[in-house]
């Protein structure tokens, strides 16, 4: 069965055909970062007027690139929460009428299941039930995965993101937005031992994560060197953040893995491309003999084949959505799962 999977709940309207969830047949991601970098960050009026203009045509190259017409897709899959909400809307309103027009199925999928569900396309080997670390621009969380379509959320951030907090140090050290892939270039080229920074502490569950504490560290010891006439190096400070951000994640992953029993974990979002998280936790997991599922570079960042992907799943677990269907802000996978 070819699912058409839309998403647009940030900065990329994208649109893909994936067979059985999958083998993905086309994957279009048209990006606005070229005009939101201009302000240092997602505008959501913008990016909503973005996904208004590219969509059709993001859509028609998906299926052309496919191979196929409406006629041979078997549902509809789209994005409807979370994620900025008149961005989520244009996806949402033109899935609806898609639908509507072609007769085909609408399946809801959330945006955070999306993202697990990558690992479905680079592995297809992985099966439920295992543990998957989250990390993007928007979202830092670990997760049971119980099975396709039932979750459990063990930790999440008390507040910045592991992507938002990548973001915040890279502009810091002169960077562009998004800023994650220039640390993580810069990073290769530094010393991860050259600055200290503090490990984010947290009181209450052990398994959530804090990272303004050290997006704030960053900053003061960059404008401290600035104040005291001293210069940092980008590539040292990349490193040594790199370092620390990578550290944390593993070891959070490790205890939720140990603690509830898990050997399989796999990691998914924007951040999941980063190279030092990928080397740690692939370091961590080889000591304990754990399989650790990494999605491939492709797939990391918002696209439109892990919601096709995701979609199939929903609509194997009998997941419908009619023409009430609403985009949502903030909605935990907890609350979708039953
Ligand atoms: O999953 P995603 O595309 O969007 C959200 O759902 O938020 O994630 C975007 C985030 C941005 O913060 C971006 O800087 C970060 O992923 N990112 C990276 C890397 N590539 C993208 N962060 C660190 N290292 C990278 N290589
Ligand atoms: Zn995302």
């Amino acid at each position: 069965m070819k699912i058409l999977g839309i998403e647009s709940s940030c900065d990329e309207t994208a649109c893909s055909v994936v067979e059985d969830g999958k083998t993905v047949l086309s994957n279009v991601v048209a990006s606005q970062i070229d005009e939101h970098k201009l302000y240092g960050g997602v505008v959501p009026e913008i990016a909503s007027r973005r996904h208004a203009e590219n969509i059709s045509r993001v859509t028609k190259k998906a299926l052309e690139d496919a191979g196929c017409t409406l006629d041979d897709i078997g549902a509809i899959a789209v994005t409807y929460a979370p994620g900025l909400i008149g961005a989520l809307l244009v996806g949402v309103s033109f899935a609806k009428g898609l639908a509507m027009t072609a007769g085909k199925p609408l399946i809801p999928v959330h945006h955070i299941a999306g993202h697990i569900a990558a690992n479905y396309i680079s592995h297809p080997e992985l099966r439920p039930p295992y543990l998957c670390l989250v990390v993007s621009g928007g979202h830092s969380h670990i997760i049971e995965v119980r099975d396709y379509t039932k979750y459990h959320v063990i930790g999440r951030t008390r507040d910045d993101a592991a992507g938002e907090c990548f973001d915040k140090a890279a502009r810091t050290l002169g960077y562009e937005y998004p800023g994650g892939k220039y640390i993580d270039a810069a990073a290769k080229l530094g010393d991860p031992e050259a600055y200290k920074l503090p490990h984010p502490k947290i009181t209450g569950s052990e398994f959530d994560f804090s990272f303004s504490g050290l997006k704030t560290a960053v900053i003061n010891q960059v404008h401290n060197a600035a104040q005291k006439g001293e210069t940092i190096k980008p590539e040292d400070m990349a490193a040594s953040f790199q370092k620390t951000v990578a550290d944390t994640l593993a070891q959070k992953t490790i205890l939720a893995a140990k603690t509830f029993g898990y050997k399989t974990i796999a990691c998914a979002g924007g951040v999941s491309a980063n190279s030092g998280v990928r080397e740690k936790l692939s370091e961590e997991c080889e000591k304990r003999g754990y399989k650790l599922y990494l999605p491939e570079l492709k797939y990391c960042g918002d696209n439109g084949a892990m919601i096709a992907c995701q979609g199939y799943y929903d609509f194997l677990a009998g997941k419908r959505a009619d023409e009430s269907l609403n985009a949502i802000a903030t909605l935990s996978l907890d609350d979708i799962s039953e």
